[in-house]
């Protein structure tokens, strides 16, 4: 039985159907294009779907960061929002909701993900460091770059396998990290970041055995692990789903046993956490915590809101809650698997296991006679949207970029299109209509030509990079 019909037969068994646990009681209205206004948006917007105006767009599946809907209670949370600018007490009710949901002592907010991965960077790293990591992430590796550190990739090797239905792709590789630690030592590995719900592997989870391995490992050697905590409540949801043992254990004690296995960890809450800004950093070290706190009143804000509002910091703690729930969780990914074995069962090759966050479509078994130098992924994201409105990213050779010692594209394994569904927005019939879309782009495939890339920004080239087609 392969991981994803072994997730569906539980989840099923358990809810009969991922129906979403709550109703609508406020519309946003989309506006509808024709083909010929999508062919002239996609040219202005240098085929980078970044680049596209959200008007122009139908269905949304760019990110699933910050484009979540929020709760009529995380609402009401905004209007109590305390702007002090010290000491606010929403920055309270957000420490109690991390400390009692995450387990860290210590909270220092950001303004988001990357924020907290610059200040960890730049108090955790020194220049000649290595960090392991199972999977890049794009703004955390250049935090890590910017330091003067070098990222190394630990996650085992099926992971780079889009067809391999490991159940737990997200784990670290133990022989990797061994041989790191033989090859430059402990002392130059300042901490492992442990992402959950590995998004540039298709949203793969980590098991907790994997964890309590590392964790022996890394106490071992005196390493501390620094979760990447954006979606580890959905990692959760798959250790209960697929873990021996994990059944009868609720989505929040799977969380914090987790977090008692990691020494701190950065947020991105634009994900799992239900609001539209705002991140953290927290650790259990008082040393560390004073380090973190000196350095974001210069980068971000008062240690109490760093860069975000009272409300922002209330909306999350609500939303915090408001994740842990189990039927939230269920329908949330269900929905996801929902959109993937659409596309499975049309024979559209993807990712597999279909993962937390999204859909990924394997742009190098849809496109092999596109060299990936000519950027396969990026010109189907281009294609899907010219279709039926609906925006992708790129997460391949553009999103991977260059490698440092060379300056040649990475060209990374995995060539993939991320079709990433907003959390609480989307309906199953917007899924019925986005796989029809990919499935037409799909039987069209052979017609589809390479982009070269004509403007290419010096960070994080995907945001800005214009193309064109060949
Ligand atoms: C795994 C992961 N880490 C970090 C980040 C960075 O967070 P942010 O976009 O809030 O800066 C993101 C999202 O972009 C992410 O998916």
């Amino acid at each position: 039985m392969n991981a994803e019909s072994h997730s569906h037969e539980h989840h099923s068994h358990e809810h009969h159907s991922w129906a979403e646990p709550y109703k609508i009681k406020m519309v946003e209205l989309l506006r509808m294009t024709t083909r010929a206004e999508r062919e002239q948006a996609i040219l202005e917007a240098g085929y980078n779907t970044f680049l596209l105006r959200s008007e122009d767009v139908y269905i949304d599946l760019l990110t699933d960061s910050g484009t979540s809907a929020m709760s009529d209670r995380q609402w009401a949370g905004l209007m109590m929002g305390d702007e002090a600018y010290s000491g606010s007490r929403n920055f309270y009710h957000l420490q109690d909701a991390v400390r009692e949901f995450y387990g860290y002592k210590y909270l220092v907010p950001t303004h988001q993900g990357r924020g907290a991965e610059h200040i960890m960077s730049k108090i955790m790293i020194k220049p000649g460091d290595y960090v392991p990591g199972n999977m890049y992430f794009t703004t955390t590796r250049l935090h890590q770059e910017l330091a003067g550190g070098a990222f190394v990739d630990v996650i085992i090797d099926e992971a780079h396998d889009p067809a391999s239905t490991h159940p737990f792709k997200g784990n670290v590789d133990l022989r990797k990290m061994d041989a790191l630690v033989g090859k430059v030592g402990a002392d130059r590995i300042p901490y492992i970041s442990l992402e959950g719900c590995v998004n540039m592997a298709g949203g793969q989870p980590f098991s907790m055995a994997n964890l309590r391995e590392l964790h022996a490992f890394c106490r071992r050697h005196g390493i501390p692990i620094m979760l990447d905590a954006t979606r580890t409540i959905e990692n959760a949801w798959f250790i209960r789903q697929r873990e021996e043992g994990y059944a009868d254990k609720s989505v929040r004690q799977i969380l914090r046993e987790i977090c008692d296995l990691t020494d701190g960890c950065t947020m991105s809450a634009k994900k799992d956490l239900l609001v539209n800004i705002g991140g953290f950093f927290a650790c259990n070290d008082e040393q560390l915590c004073l380090k973190a706190q000196n350095m974001v009143v210069v980068y971000e804000g008062l240690h109490t809101y760093g860069g975000m509002a009272g409300r922002d910091m209330e909306a999350m703690a609500i939303g915090i809650q408001e994740a842990v729930m189990e039927e939230h969780q269920s329908a949330r990914i269900g929905q996801v698997h929902y959109l993937g074995r659409k596309l499975l069962d049309a024979g559209v090759p993807i990712v597999r296991p279909i993962g937390s966050h999204a859909v990924f479509l394997d742009a190098r078994a849809c496109l092999p006679h596109i060299d990936q130098d000519l950027y396969p992924a990026q010109a189907l994201a281009a294609q899907l949207y010219i279709e039926a409105g609906i925006r992708s990213m790129e997460r391949g050779n553009v999103s991977a970029g260059r490698d440092p010692a060379t300056g040649n594209n990475r060209r990374p394994n995995l060539e993939l299109v991320r079709l990433t569904l907003p959390r609480r927005v989307y309906t199953q019939a917007h899924m019925d209509v986005t796989a029809e879309a990919v499935v037409e782009v799909y039987k069209r495939r052979n017609e589809i030509r390479g982009l070269k890339m004509v403007y290419e920004p010096e960070y994080l080239r995907f945001f800005q990079a214009r193309f064109e087609p060949l």
